[in-house]
């Protein structure tokens, strides 16, 4: 599996040691959630903290916009030199427009979808884009717990990958360890991310045991 820590837990005061923690320990991408206070109940970091932390590692970045109408920012996301940029359908009415905008500058293109939101919503973009990002748990905070609903979407999008021959990864997000890690993989995940999980106990073995799941 390809694990994704999330700083969101990381210790605020502290990101680039704890950034170097993941790096060193074998993270494969480092998730940033960008919250804007408005379209999740959480407020975060802006794109100066991207480009900051691009500066002090090589890690690819998946920068996880939860934000209203991303295409009003999505330009200075993309100027950040972040790897990967996901929006979500449920805050823009140009969905295809911003995705096509993210591809023409050469990052990786996200699609992703709260939890109580139908798979339908993404069906007609899933040939635009590299991920699809999956909220297993309610938007906007960490440690929170899995919802087993999530399955079911994960094996939906999983379905439509294979028979229309499509590539995209598909990426959790939200009450994933272990356990909840494995069910996803079962139903066709292949990025895990995770934020308490990684940061509550030992990175290093935290992260080894996703990796393995
Ligand atoms: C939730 C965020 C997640 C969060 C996951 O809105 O998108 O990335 O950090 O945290 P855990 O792993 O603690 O559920
Ligand atoms: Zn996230």
């Amino acid at each position: 599996m390809i694990v994704s820590p999330s700083i969101l837990s990381a210790d605020f005061l502290n990101l680039e040691r704890d950034i170097k923690l993941l790096e060193k320990n074998g993270a494969d991408f480092i998730h940033i959630d960008i919250m804007d206070g408005v379209f999740v109940a959480n407020s975060t970091w802006g794109p100066s903290t991207v480009t900051a932390i691009r500066q002090i590692t090589t890690l690819p970045l998946d920068v996880h916009l939860m934000i209203n109408q991303p295409e009003r920012l999505i330009e200075h996301y993309l100027a950040t030199k972040a790897d990967i940029i996901t929006i979500h359908p449920e805050s823009t009415v140009f969905l295809r427009k911003s995705l096509l905008k993210i591809k023409k500058y050469g990052a990786k293109v996200g699609v992703a979808l709260k939890l109580e939101t139908p798979v339908e919503m993404i069906k007609y973009c899933l040939d635009l884009v590299d991920i699809v990002l999956l909220l297993t748990c309610d938007e906007g905070f960490g440690g929170q717990n899995f919802q087993l609903l999530s399955l079911r979407k994960i094996s939906q999008i999983a379905k439509w990958r294979q028979e229309h021959n499509l590539t995209f990864k598909i990426e959790v997000d939200g009450g994933i360890g272990p356990e909840t890690g494995k069910l996803c993989k079962e139903a066709g995940a292949d990025i895990l991310v995770a934020g308490s999980y990684v940061f509550g106990k030992d990175i290093k073995t935290a992260i080894e045991v996703l990796k393995k799941v």
